[in-house]
């Protein structure tokens, strides 16, 4: 590489154009997202990732539905678009914000994820009172509803029948494969799926489980150097 990098975290090193880590906007939304109270911010850089979701929220507004993000934790994605899309104004839209609010379901993790170790992320799940800090981060959005439990069952809670983002954020593949196939026909046409783990090495399960299903839906995805992954709903 050579240039000097850009940006340098959270596995992405790049010396391309990062300038929105600047704009003072961005610095906001991020700043909100991250926040775990109203005085304590632990960054974990994720800029990049926090632009994309950005991105895919800005696509988001350009069709009709509510937001989803399924995997919160303390809110980082789903604070910075709040704060950068100013949603608690947009009264035709809700934000659904579904977690257990206490880690991976151990029944959900297969043989190959536990074997890979995943299951160790609830060392960092449980107890850091994630709930606590997403009831708090947004409290003031009007349209937002928290919605605590493990996914798939906590599905039926969610009350829309239109959904225009949907973040998938659970590290596993069994709660993400079942939220995809359940929203994508709720999903509208240009409306936007954000994979988290999409590309993280790690999470190989994931990616061959959403390779097979994009092959079913007929759409690409796009695997994303932040280790994201992107699904855009085609026009019928
Ligand atoms: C990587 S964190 C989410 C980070 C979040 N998107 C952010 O922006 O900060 C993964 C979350 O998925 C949740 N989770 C994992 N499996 C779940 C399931 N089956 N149902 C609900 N939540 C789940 C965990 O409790 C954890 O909070």
């Amino acid at each position: 590489m050579s240039g000097e990098a850009q940006f340098n975290a959270d596995g992405l090193a790049t010396i391309h154009n990062s300038e929105f880590l600047r704009d003072p906007r961005f610095v906001r939304a991020y700043r909100f997202g991250m926040r775990t109270t109203a005085t304590r911010m632990l960054d974990i850089h994720i800029e990049w990732r926090a632009w994309i979701a950005i991105w895919a929220a800005e696509q988001a507004l350009r069709v009709p539905g509510d937001f989803v993000e399924c995997g919160v934790n303390t809110g980082i994605l789903a604070g910075t678009i709040a704060d950068w899309t100013g949603f608690g104004k947009l009264t035709d839209r809700t934000m659904w914000l579904a977690d257990t609010y206490d880690g991976l379901p151990e029944d959900q993790i297969n043989d190959s994820e536990r074997a890979i170790g995943l299951h160790g992320y609830n060392a960092e799940y449980r107890g850091g009172g994630a709930y606590d800090i997403v009831v708090d981060k947004f409290a003031k959005f009007p349209n937002v509803r928290i919605v605590r439990g493990p996914v798939p069952d906590t599905l039926a809670q969610i009350q829309t029948t239109r959904v225009a983002y949907l973040s998938l954020d659970m590290n596993i593949a069994f709660p993400e494969i079942a939220a995809a196939r359940h929203f994508w026909p709720m999903l509208s046409p240009g409306g936007v799926i954000l994979l988290d783990d999409y590309n993280w090495t790690a999470h190989i399960n994931q990616k061959r489980a959403f390779d097979e299903l994009a092959k079913e839906w007929n759409v690409p995805v796009l695997g994303l150097p932040t280790g994201q992954g992107v699904i855009v709903k085609p026009p019928v």
